[in-house]
């Protein structure tokens, strides 16, 4: 089952013009954005945004993930991969254009099992590293000590390791070795004996489904799903993955049910 803390929805969704104050090439083809907008102060780490294309070919809209969150300034980053012709478009958005979002959508990461002085575990592959950035973040200023394994393709594709070093113990892994440990983040989290009191993960379909079964049974271990969305709002079931035990017509919806699920709650 969810739990509750999981299902909980935070804030209101809210469709807002929000403006883009700055936008850089971080690697090749991957973008960071600060974008400025009141639904910044209803964010929480884990959530996403279903951004527009400013294109009216394009009429889906697309989810990013919020990678940090400053309520103070108004403003949140996000990073995201050029894939095709929507990503490509905003990657070449002017500073001081503005961009119509929805958001702040879905259930994120539920980070109060974590207290001062606990242990979390952060789990990062690829462009999934980017929400677990404000994970990070959110649970140092708590107090907690963080380790957080990311894995990437290769030395180009590495992002975010110094901004997470601020938060955590970083262990970086490429799957070539050109960088950090050579192989899979599961190689790593293996050696680890220590319990943690949480997990925190983000990235392809195949470091998910070990994490969900390494972390079956842990208390607070969560995955945070993608899947192709139309809606992005709970309506039109694009986005359905299947329940654990259960048969195929129980569905849960990752934009309004997740995109974060306990581990051994759903079919990864
Ligand atoms: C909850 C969530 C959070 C995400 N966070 C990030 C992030 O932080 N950074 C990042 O780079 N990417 C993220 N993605 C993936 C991102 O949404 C796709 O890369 C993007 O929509 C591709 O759009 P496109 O027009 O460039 O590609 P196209 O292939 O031209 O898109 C065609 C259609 O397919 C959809 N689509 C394509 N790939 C995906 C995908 N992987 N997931 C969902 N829909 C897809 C598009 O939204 C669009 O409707 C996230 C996806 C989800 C579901
Ligand atoms: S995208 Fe429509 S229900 Fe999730």
């Amino acid at each position: 089952m969810v739990s509750d803390s999981c299902k909980k929805r935070f804030g209101k969704i809210m469709l807002e013009q929000m403006e883009l104050l700055n936008q850089v090439e971080i690697a090749p083809n991957i973008f960071s954005m600060i974008l400025k907008g009141q639904m910044v102060s209803q964010m929480q780490a884990g959530q996403f945004l279903h951004i527009r294309v400013p294109d009216d070919s394009k009429l889906l809209r697309r989810p990013i993930s919020i990678a940090e969150i400053d309520r103070d300034s108004l403003t949140c980053r996000i990073i995201y991969r050029i894939e095709g012709g929507g990503t490509a478009i905003f990657s070449q958005l002017p500073v001081g254009s503005f961009l119509d979002v929805m958001g702040p959508q879905g259930n994120g990461f539920d980070l109060s099992p974590v207290r001062a002085g606990d242990h979390a575990l952060i789990i990062g592959g690829g462009i999934g590293v980017p929400p677990l950035l404000e994970v990070a973040k959110e649970l140092y200023a708590k107090g907690a000590q963080v380790t957080a394994v990311l894995g990437f393709s290769d030395k180009s594709a590495v992002i975010l390791e110094a901004e997470m070093k601020k938060y955590a113990e970083v262990i970086v892994t490429t799957d070539n070795g050109s960088y950090g440990r050579k192989g899979y983040v599961s190689a790593v989290v293996d050696e680890f004996s220590q319990d943690y009191v949480a997990v925190y993960s983000c990235g392809a379909p195949a470091m998910l489904q070990y994490v969900d079964r390494k972390f079956q049974e842990h208390p607070h271990a969560y995955l945070s799903m993608e899947s192709r969305m139309a809606c992005g709002m709970g309506a039109c079931y694009a986005c359905v993955v299947h329940v654990a035990g259960q048969d195929e017509s129980v569905n849960k919806r990752v934009c309004e049910d997740g995109p974060v699920f306990e581990t051994g709650t759903i079919i990864v």
